[in-house]
C-alpha cells in the first residue's frame, strides 16, 4: 500500500482491506446480473518490493535472477559507487535504488516499493499472461492497463538529454524522456496481449474482452497504439488525456474544438474515440474547469462520439480538497515531496471519500477515522441530496447517459464550430434521425449567440439538457439567432426539422 494498488505482492489475490476473492466473485455476479461489466486495472511495469518475485530476485534464486532490472552501477575512482545513468524517477530523484543484499541497483521509475519488471525476460511475460487469465476466469471483460508507457527501457542505457525545461536535477522533467517512456517494443506486448484477450473471448461465452491503456503519449504515439502501420490491432482505445493535460478553464472555444478535432483527424478508421474526464492523479474536473463548469463538461464528455470515461465522484460534481494537511497526507510522492512542496503534488485532494450522504464521514465508513479526510462540503454536495433535489449535477449526468441510447449518438457524425472566442458548439447528424447540438460557453460571462447559419435548414431548438443554474429548462423552445448563455452553461439542444 506504497502507492495504493499501484504495488502489487500478490496478483492473483485482493489486498484484505479491500476484501476476498469470494467478495470479488460475488461482485461479479451481481454486476451480471445488472448488465453491468467489470473491467481491472492491471499493474504491469512493476510490482511491489513485497511480492516474492521480487524477494527471490534480490536472493538471486534461479528462475528468478533476471525477473527485475538489475544494474552494478559505476564503480568511481574513490572507491563509490553510483547509478549506471542519469535516469530519473516519475516521482523525483534517480531511478536506481541500491539493494544492500543483492549489492546492485534495480530500476523503479515510481517510488521505492515498485521495482520495474524486466520484459526482456520471457517468463515475466509469460507469468503475466497467466495474471490475465486468471482474472479473465473470474468473469472480467478486460483491463484498464497501468502505465504502459514506462514498460521498456533502452537496453543500451543511455542518459537522457536535458529537456532545458527546469533547473532542478531531481525533478523527472529535468531529461527529456526518449529512453525510458514510450520505447517501441511496447507496441509488440500490447499487440500480444490484444492476441490474448481476442482469442479468450474466441473460445469463451460472454463480451468482448477489451483494454485500454494509460499512457501520456504524443498524439502520433497514441494512435499506434490502436494499430500499428501494417495494421496489427493493440488496444481497443489508448486513453485520450487532453481534456486534462491540453484544455483548462483558459482555453478558448477554438482550443476546445482544435483537441476535440486532432483526436478524431488522426484516429487511424474503424476505431473508436475515447475523453477521459478525470482520474485519480489529477485535479477534479470542478477544480480543473470550475464549479460553474461541471455540467457542462459532463454534456462535452456524453455528446461527443465515442466513450465518455468518468472519474467517481465527477457525476456529483465533487471538488478537490485542497486543505489536506501534512500530517492527514498519505500519497507517497507528496510524504517524499516533504512538508514545503507536498501541496503542489499530492494527488490525496482528488482522493478524499465518496460523498453519498450526509451522514457520519459521508456515509463511506462506519470507522472513527477514515483513509483521507472527507471533504467537509459533503453536507450539502451529496449523493443523496442530488437524488431528491428536483435538479442537480447526478439527475443531469443520469438524463445524459439515457440520452445515449439515441442512434444519433451512438453512431451520428460530428461536425464542430467555433461560435466566437468563447462559445463552441457541435452537431450530432444521422439520416431519419433529429440532429443533436451541444453548445458550450467556456467563459465566465454571459453570452448572446446567433447561431442560425451553422444550422443551416429552418429547425425548431428545443432543450434536451440544460445545466442546475440555467435560466432554461428542458423542452423550453430556442430561437437560433439569439441563444443566451450564462458563464461556463452547457446546452444539448434537438433540431426538430420542420415539416
Ligand atoms: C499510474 C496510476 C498512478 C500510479 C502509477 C504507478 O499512473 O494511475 O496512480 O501511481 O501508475 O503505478
Amino acid at each position: 500500500m506504497v502507492d495504493f494498488g499501484y504495488d502489487i505482492s500478490n496478483y492473483t489475490n485482493i489486498q484484505p482491506e479491500y476484501g476476498t476473492l469470494e467478495d470479488f466473485d460475488a461482485l461479479i455476479a451481481k454486476a451480471n446480473e445488472l448488465g453491468v461489466k467489470v473491467i481491472l486495472d492491471f499493474v504491469p511495469n512493476h510490482s511491489s518490493n513485497k511480492h516474492p518475485w521480487f524477494i527471490k530476485s534480490v536472493a538471486r534464486e534461479p528462475g528468478y535472477e533476471d525477473f527485475y532490472v538489475w544494474e552494478d552501477g559505476i564503480l568511481l575512482e574513490n572507491g563509490t559507487r553510483v547509478p549506471p545513468n542519469n535516469w530519473l524517477s516519475v516521482f523525483s530523484g534517480s531511478a536506481w535504488m541500491w539493494n544492500d543484499e543483492r549489492q546492485q541497483y534495480y530500476l523503479r521509475q515510481f517510488t521505492y516499493g515498485q521495482p520495474d519488471l524486466n520484459y526482456r525476460n520471457p517468463a515475466v511475460i509469460k507469468a503475466m499472461d497467466d495474471v490475465m487469465l486468471f482474472w479473465l476466469n473470474k468473469g472480467i471483460a478486460g483491463f484498464r492497463i497501468d502505465a504502459i508507457i514506462y514498460i521498456y527501457e533502452d537496453a543500451q542505457l543511455r542518459d537522457e538529454p536535458p529537456s532545458g525545461t527546469t533547473d532542478d536535477p531531481n525533478n523527472e522533467a529535468y531529461l527529456s524522456h526518449i529512453y525510458t517512456r514510450n520505447q517501441p517494443e511496447d507496441y509488440g506486448l500490447l499487440q500480444h496481449w490484444r492476441q490474448l484477450l481476442d482469442n479468450y473471448t474466441a473460445n469463451h461465452d460472454g463480451p468482448l474482452r477489451i483494454m485500454m491503456t494509460e499512457g501520456y503519449a504524443s498524439v502520433s504515439q497514441l494512435m499506434e497504439y490502436y494499430e500499428d502501420s501494417n495494421g496489427v490491432q493493440g488496444p481497443q482505445f489508448p486513453f485520450n488525456f487532453d481534456f486534462i493535460t491540453e484544455l483548462n478553464a483558459n482555453s478558448t472555444a477554438a482550443d476546445f474544438v482544435f483537441y476535440i478535432s486532432r483526436w478524431l483527424i488522426y484516429m487511424p478508421h474503424g476505431h473508436v474515440a475515447n475523453w477521459v474526464m478525470g482520474n485519480h492523479d489529477n485535479p477534479r474536473v470542478a477544480s480543473r474547469f470550475g464549479e460553474k463548469s461541471v455540467d457542462a463538461m459532463n454534456m462535452l464528455l456524453m455528446t461527443l462520439p465515442g466513450i465518455g470515461i468518468t472519474y467517481n465522484g465527477e457525476e456529483l460534481g465533487m471538488t478537490d480538497y485542497r486543505d489536506i494537511s501534512w500530517s492527514d497526507t498519505v500519497d507517497q510522492p507528496a510524504c517524499e515531496a516533504g512538508i514545503d512542496n507536498y501541496k503542489t503534488i499530492s494527488r490525496d485532494p482528488e482522493r478524499t471519500p465518496m460523498q453519498w450522504s450526509s451522514d457520519v464521514n459521508a456515509g463511506f465508513s462506519s470507522a472513527d477515522r477514515t483513509w483521507l479526510p472527507v471533504n467537509p462540503n459533503y453536507k450539502e454536495l451529496n449523493l443523496r441530496n442530488q437524488q431528491q433535489a428536483r435538479r442537480s449535477h447526478y439527475k443531469i449526468y443520469q438524463s445524459l447517459l439515457k440520452l445515449r441510447q439515441l442512434p444519433v449518438l451512438k453512431n451520428g457524425s460530428f461536425v464542430p464550430e467555433v461560435v466566437n472566442r468563447r462559445v463552441f458548439a457541435f452537431k450530432r447528424e444521422l439520416k431519419n434521425e433529429h440532429t443533436l447540438l451541444t453548445i458550450v460557453n467556456v467563459s465566465n460571462r454571459t453570452e448572446l449567440v446567433d447561431i442560425a447559419d451553422f444550422i443551416e435548414q429552418p429547425n425548431r431548438l428545443s432543450v434536451l439538457v440544460a445545466g442546475v443554474d440555467s435560466q432554461h429548462r428542458v423542452g423550453d423552445r430556442l430561437k437560433a439567432e439569439t441563444i443566451e448563455l450564462a458563464p461556463n452553461e452547457g446546452l444539448v439542444i434537438q433540431l426538430n426539422k420542420r415539416k
